[in-house]
């Protein structure tokens, strides 16, 4: 039997060699560029005939990815790969799930049918399920999550004394309860309405149990980082000390990355997205839900 064979899609050099390392697998190599028209170059660099592949790519700022990703999956297949599977530390377009407005195209399942169509299996952290129970909803290919809350947990356990822990909304209690249990904190949960892509408000009902402690806020991603910023500058204007700002995923549009230092927020998040706030490793959970798929070492 020939050896699983590790990928990384440009950008995902530094996960791929983390995760081949700990699987102690071997890594191989794509050459991608773009043309000066902005379409893809890609070839195999590693000999891939008869390998079970595994191509690692983040999916943040999707729609330059996605379409390297299913040529690259396409041409492993015609080189005779004898499996191609994905690890996607982040899964992007997770968040239209619902035709809201008439004409709206609900993503998350077109992309879930397209990936689907390509990979034998996914394996991803956390995906943005809100209105789905599972991935399997949506994706048609076998699909493994990795749960970042207990490496939050210690995050927390070890980097912040005598917390609590604050859900910027209600869809972050499922983080906020197991990790405030994990750590032995109190947690609560703020209340979001969000006005628009870049606008929300949020309020909180009760300061109950924050005497003296440190807050802590824990949510699954920070994109435009409005839910954190507003959550910070409420807490602020609560008397309360500036939280500590902690992520799954730090996508950080609009510079919202500097916006949160600005405010003077620590931000940490984990390595599913590279950035310089990365302090929470989820090579291992994703290292050993590769080797449940693959079955080997
Ligand atoms: C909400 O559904 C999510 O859990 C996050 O709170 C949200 O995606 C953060 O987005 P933004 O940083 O743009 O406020």
């Amino acid at each position: 039997m020939t050896s699983p064979l590790i990928i990384p899609m440009p950008h995902n050099e530094a996960m791929a060699q983390a995760i081949a390392k700990f699987l102690d697998v071997g890594i191989g190599k794509i050459e991608s560029r773009s043309f000066p028209d902005g379409e893809t170059y890609l070839r195999f660099e590693s000999d891939v005939a008869g390998r079970t592949l595994v191509l690692i790519c983040t999916l943040d700022r999707p729609n330059e990815k996605i379409l390297p990703l299913l040529f690259a999956a396409a041409t492993a297949r015609q080189l005779g790969a004898k499996s191609v599977s994905l690890v996607a530390p982040y899964l992007a377009y997770m968040r239209q799930d619902r035709r809201f407005k008439p004409g709206e195209a609900v993503t998350s399942r077109e992309v879930a049918r397209l990936l689907s169509n390509s990979f034998d299996w996914l394996v991803t952290v956390d995906p943005h399920l809100h209105r789905y129970g599972s991935l399997s909803e949506i994706y048609t290919m076998p699909t493994q999550v990795v749960h970042a809350a207990p490496l939050i947990s210690q995050w927390i356990a070890t980097n912040v004394s005598n917390p609590i822990i604050i859900g910027p909304d209600s869809e972050s209690e499922q983080w906020v309860s197991a990790v405030a249990k994990d750590v032995g904190a109190p947690y609560t949960v703020l209340e979001k309405t969000r006005l628009g892509d870049r606008e929300v408000k949020l309020s909180i009902k009760t300061l109950e149990n924050f005497n003296g402690r440190m807050p802590v806020l824990v949510d699954d991603i920070i994109s435009s980082g409005r839910t954190m910023i507003e959550a910070v500058r409420l807490l602020k204007e609560h008397g309360v000390s500036t939280p500590a700002c902690v992520a799954v995923h730090g996508l950080f549009s609009d510079n919202s990355d500097q916006h949160l230092a600005q405010a003077g927020a620590h931000v940490v998040t984990a390595n599913t997205i590279p950035h310089s706030t990365n302090r929470i490793d989820a090579t291992e959970l994703l290292a050993l839900s590769v080797q449940n798929f693959i079955g080997f070492v």
